[in-house]
C-alpha cells in the first residue's frame, strides 16, 4: 500500500462485537491497543494492564475478524530491558490469541527485542513519538520531538527499527513536517497519530473516533459519531418505557 500510496486504515479494538463491525466495515488493521487500560478498564494510563489481560483483549478480537491484520500490544513489563522476556510474552500472545503481530514502544533501546522476537517468525511493529508506557518519564502526553535533537533521535530511532526488521512503525503526537520527512525516509511503512497527513496511513482511538470517551479532546482527534449520546438516548428511554409500563409490548410477550 505505500508503495502504491494506497493511505492504511488502522483502529483499536478490544472485545468481538465493535471488533466484529470495524473488520466488516473494511479497516486494514485492528490494533488490540494497551489503551484498553484507559477505555475499557478505566485506568488514567496504560502502564497497569497487563499481559493476560492483553492476551484476553486480543482473543476476542481475532474471533471477531475475518480480514484485517491483528497487531497487538505488548504491555508495560513484558519486554522492557530483557530480549528473552520480550520473546517469552511475544509467544504467548500469539500462541494464546491468534493475534497476527505485536507493536512495541520504543527506539534504539528496544532493538535486541525486536530482533530476538523476529527470530520466531512473529511480526514487529514500532512505535515513536509519545510512547504513554513511558508517562511518568515524559510527565505530560505533550507533543514529542518539537527540538531538533529530538527530532533527530526519532528518525535515527526509526531507522533502526526498520533496520532491526520492523514491518511498520506508528508515530504518536509528532509534528506533520517530522513525520513527514521520516516517513519518506523510510521504506517501512508508518502510522500516524497525531502526526499529519504524510504518514502512510492513520490510527484512531475507536472509543474516542465514536465519541463513547467524551472527556478525551486532543487536537488531532475527529469525531465520527455520537455513540455516546446515542446510548444515553436510548438507555433513558428504555427506563422510561420500563417504569410507564409501555415495555414489553403484547408483541414483545409470548
Ligand atoms: O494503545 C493504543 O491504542 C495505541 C495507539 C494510540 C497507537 O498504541
Amino acid at each position: 500500500m505505500k508503495r502504491s500510496g494506497e493511505k492504511i486504515a488502522m483502529l483499536t479494538a478490544y472485545d468481538y462485537s465493535l471488533a466484529r463491525l470495524v473488520d466488516g466495515a473494511g479497516v486494514d488493521v485492528i490494533l488490540v491497543g494497551d489503551s484498553a487500560s484507559n477505555v475499557m478498564a478505566g485506568n488514567d494510563t496504560t502502564v497497569p494492564i497487563t499481559l493476560d489481560h492483553m492476551i484476553y483483549h486480543a482473543q476476542c478480537v481475532v474471533n471477531a475478524v475475518d480480514r484485517a491484520l491483528v497487531v497487538v500490544d505488548m504491555p508495560f513489563g513484558s519486554y522492557q530491558g530483557d530480549s528473552k522476556l520480550a520473546l517469552k510474552s511475544a509467544i504467548r500472545i500469539m500462541k494464546e490469541s491468534g493475534g497476527h503481530a505485536v507493536k512495541i514502544e520504543g527506539g534504539n533501546e528496544i532493538v535486541d527485542s525486536v530482533k530476538r522476537i523476529l527470530t520466531a517468525g512473529i511480526p514487529v511493529m514500532g512505535h515513536l513519538g509519545l510512547t504513554p508506557q513511558s508517562i511518568y518519564k515524559f510527565g505530560t502526553y505533550s507533543v514529542r520531538a518539537k527540538e531538533e535533537d529530538e527530532a533527530e533521535k526519532l528518525l535515527e530511532d526509526a531507522i533502526a527499527l526498520q533496520d532491526a526488521g520492523c514491518f511498520s512503525i506508528v508515530f504518536e503526537k509528532i509534528p506533520a513536517d517530522l513525520a513527514k520527512r521520516v516517513s519518506e525516509s523510510l521504506d517501512i511503512p508508518t502510522i500516524g497519530i497525531g502526526a499529519g497527513a504524510d504518514c502512510d496511513g492513520q490510527v484512531l482511538v475507536l472509543h474516542d473516533m465514536l465519541g463513547i470517551t467524551k472527556d478525551f479532546s486532543p487536537r488531532f482527534l475527529r469525531r465520527y459519531a455520537d455513540v455516546g449520546e446515542s446510548v444515553d438516548r436510548a438507555v433513558k428511554d428504555y427506563i422510561g418505557d420500563v417504569r410507564k409500563g409501555d415495555f414489553p409490548s403484547e408483541d414483545e410477550s409470548y
